[in-house]
């Protein structure tokens, strides 16, 4: 039997403890005298089996016990109290395309944001080789309302990466149920701690783990948690089918991580909010997205359904090489891609070629910096890309 296999939260105590509490407990085995708290990876491709295939390990490919923990932690923070399903992937686009190349077939139309993470245009082109119809439409003012008759799934991603969109979730959610819609929410940027689809109705919570879940920029990983047993056996079957599993190592790192989500997440979003009120001073700063600053066309929308707005902020410089003096002058900001990371990242999108933003276009990442360093850092960055100019 599973040795690790916890005996879940009690029944009644998952809302009336808090995040951070869940947080450092999420996954974790009962006590086991002698046993370290959280146990160690398993590193095997196979496990004893003699006689009849019975147990939860047989075969590596197929379950974990150090992926059963994580799971189980990962589940918790997404849907505290509530009996989840959680399938583990090796990155976040290993989920992603899990639950859309496992619920879409022939003849089926999925509804894509278009100004989602650059990566999903080549998902895109994947569906449609298979003779699925994709439809798109901009995150903001809800629109891929507009686009959902007849769908079989549709596709949010809120806030949207890296434009900082929200959509109402609840509502596109309702409309799509009443056509028979499933609904996935990349739940990326705002990690289980700012956000839990599933409460918003969601049928999929799916994100990139890679990012603010694990925060050290050290690992990728992706996940997605359901509801429904028969929708997680269809995700789980790709996992097994395409063998895109998380490393034993990787799920331990993560599951590691995720106890100080909450601590990692408060500093984070703080210092997001610091740096996006000092830009919002700023006459060289055009285009600031931050759902979390009152003034953002977002933030009505994002403070409904949204615990904590994410790390991330967006904005613009007057072009190219604005952008490019100010990545150079920053110290304590690294010009990396990814966010979500306890060290301070930035970069200048538009290298990517995937997303259409203005060439002067900025996607910030709050680390756990001390605020007024890093605030006093993006300024005098500014100010140094500015006089250059
Ligand atoms: C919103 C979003 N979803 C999915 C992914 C893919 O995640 P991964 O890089 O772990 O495959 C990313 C990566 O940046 C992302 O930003």
């Amino acid at each position: 039997m599973n040795e690790y296999a916890p005996e879940g939260t009690p029944e009644g105590t998952a809302e009336a403890i808090g995040d951070g509490t869940r947080a450092v407990r999420a996954g974790l085995p009962e006590p086991v005298k002698n046993e370290p708290t959280l146990p160690g990876p398993v590193f095997a491709a196979h496990f004893h089996l003699p006689g009849d295939v019975e147990g939860p390990y047989a075969y590596g490919r197929d379950t974990n016990p150090t992926w059963t923990l994580l799971e189980r932690a990962i589940g918790e923070l997404e849907a505290p109290g509530e009996e989840v399903h959680t399938i583990v992937f090796a990155s976040g686009m290993a989920a992603v395309s899990a639950v859309l190349l496992s619920q879409a077939r022939t003849g089926d139309t999925v509804v894509l944001p278009d100004d989602g993470y650059q990566a999903l245009p080549l998902v895109r082109e994947q569906l449609e080789a298979y003779g699925i119809h994709v439809r798109t439409a901009p995150t903001g003012d809800d629109a891929q309302l507009a686009v959902l008759d007849g769908a079989r799934l549709l596709w949010i991603e809120t806030p949207s990466n890296p434009g900082l969109d929200v959509c109402d979730v609840r509502r596109l959610v309702d409309a799509a149920h009443r056509g028979g819609t499933l609904v996935a929410v990349d739940n990326t940027l705002a990690t289980p701690l700012g956000q839990r689809p599933l409460e918003l109705g969601a049928d999929f919570s799916v994100a990139s783990g890679t990012k603010g879940l694990t925060g050290h920029g050290d690992l990728l990983l992706g996940y997605v948690v359901c509801r429904d047993p028969e929708l997680a056996a269809g995700v789980r079957r790709w996992r097994k089918i395409v063998g895109a599993i998380a490393g034993p190592m990787e799920a331990w790192l993560a599951h590691r991580s995720l106890a100080t989500i909450q601590l990692r997440a408060q500093r984070q979003w703080a210092n997001a909010l610091a740096v996006a009120e000092a830009l919002a001073g700023r006459p060289d700063v055009t285009g600031l997205r931050y759902p979390g600053l009152a003034t953002d066309p977002s933030h009505k929308t994002a403070a409904r359904q949204m615990r904590g707005f994410g790390s991330v902020v967006s904005f613009t410089l007057s072009d190219r090489a604005h952008a490019e003096r100010f990545m150079s002058a920053l110290h304590l900001v690294e010009d990396a891609t990814s966010f979500g990371g306890v060290r301070s990242t930035a970069e200048r999108r538009g290298r990517w070629g995937g997303d259409a933003v203005p060439e002067g276009f900025i996607r910030f990442s709050a680390g756990a910096e001390d605020t007024e360093d890093l605030v006093a850092d993006v300024l005098r960055a500014l100010d140094r890309a500015g006089r250059a100019g």
